[in-house]
């Protein structure tokens, strides 16, 4: 059922709320042409805020949105481009495809129909191409297209680019990046050691874009919104903001089963916030049980004691409770941390999928 507290699709124009301040930036930082560093913990709303800010502007720039979570060859980012850039013109498929044909040299272009939506659309014909091909048809392509109109290119999840190691796509993107005018660049991604370690002195991309840190949406807008949807008073919502440690998906997961069930709920107070949690952690039980089921036993106590404990984690007697050395502790978070179930800030390691840190913290 469609509420309009989304919570696993981006939120259209209708249901985005908040990011005024965060809109107004990136609004700035485009027509200056800079390029950007978005990043954030996951789901705190990145590739909806980029979205929708397209949205917005897209009659006076061309924009351009790919991602490229599940790229596993630098050829697949390649195409993934090619065919972002060939997504990005709308309009009279006929003057659109002759276009691309005149900018690209190598690819071609086709028509393509959606027999669900009764669509018509345009792809790129990238198969037979190496990456360095279709690397120059894109910026070819894309340094034309800026001629008519400043552009924008957001790459989502450019933490992956680091996973490929054959080929330094950085440094290429670098060069081509170098050359270009009228294009703003917008990496977005979440993993902070690998973005960090992509941008830092000496690395290609160094000072190659400005970083915009995206903080939670603010408990005003959420409040705001949801009272035009849902009978709710402000200290609710602020526990709802609490419960989910800011997280924007589980705060519109909450939302969102509170909008459902509306009708036959009397008053919306603390304790039926808990009995929707408590819902949403059984829906994800089997899910949570089969991750934590792969991880060691002395990851399996550190991940515990972690959920369990915060900060505390190193105490003696907290290391007793489980019978686990310091060091094992040591080697247990590493290996979580770089299997991304574990986060760290400012030296402090954290869960950051608050649904599943709620749930390690009940039924472990
Ligand atoms: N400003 C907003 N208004 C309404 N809903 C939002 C807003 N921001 C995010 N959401 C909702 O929260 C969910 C998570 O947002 P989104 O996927 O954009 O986060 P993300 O930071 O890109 O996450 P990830 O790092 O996992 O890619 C989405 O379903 C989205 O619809
Ligand atoms: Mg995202």
């Amino acid at each position: 059922m469609q509420t309009p507290f989304p919570f696993e699709t981006i939120a259209p124009k209708e249901f985005f709320y908040g990011r005024q301040k965060e809109l107004e930036e990136l609004k700035s930082h485009v027509k200056t042409c800079s390029n950007v560093l978005l990043f954030s913990k996951r789901r705190m709303g990145k590739s909806t805020l980029i979205k929708n800010l397209f949205e917005e502007i897209d009659k006076d720039y061309t924009v351009i949105y790919i991602d490229i979570y599940n790229i596993i060859t630098a050829e697949d980012f390649g195409k993934l481009l090619l065919n972002g850039i060939t997504k990005s013109q709308k309009g009279d498929i006929k003057s659109s495809i002759l276009k691309l044909t005149q900018f690209f040299k190598r690819t071609k272009v086709e028509p393509t129909f959606d027999p669900q939506s009764g669509e018509m659309g345009i792809r790129a014909v990238t198969t037979a191409l190496s990456f360095d091909e279709l690397m120059e048809d894109s910026f070819n392509a894309l340094f034309k297209l800026a001629k008519e109109k400043n552009v924008i290119l957001a790459i989502d999840e450019f933490q992956q680019i680091a996973d490929i190691k054959n080929v330094k796509i950085d440094a290429i993107l670098r060069k081509y990046m170098q050359e270009a005018k009228n294009i703003s660049y917008i990496f977005l991604g979440s993993k902070r050691n690998i973005l960090n370690s992509l941008f830092a002195y000496k690395s290609p991309l160094y000072a190659m874009a400005t970083p915009m840190s995206l903080q939670p949406l603010q408990l005003d807008d959420i409040y705001n919104y949801s009272k035009k949807h849902l009978n709710i008073s402000k200290e609710i919502v602020e526990y709802i903001y609490n419960l989910s440690a800011k997280e924007t998906k589980l705060i519109q997961m909450i939302l969102h089963r509170i909008y459902v069930e509306k009708d036959n709920i009397e008053k919306i107070d603390e304790n039926l916030v808990d009995k929707i949690l408590e819902t949403i952690l059984i829906s994800k039980n089997d899910h949570y049980k089969s991750l934590f089921e792969f991880f060691s036993t002395n990851q399996k106590k550190a991940f515990k004691l972690l959920a369990k404990h915060e900060r505390e984690l190193f105490h003696e007697k907290i290391l007793r409770e489980e019978n686990i050395s310091r060091p094992s502790m040591q080697s247990s978070l590493n290996q979580l941390f770089a299997k991304e179930f574990i986060d760290k800030e400012d030296g402090e390691y954290f869960i950051p999928d608050r649904a599943f840190e709620l749930w390690a913290k009940k039924k472990l």
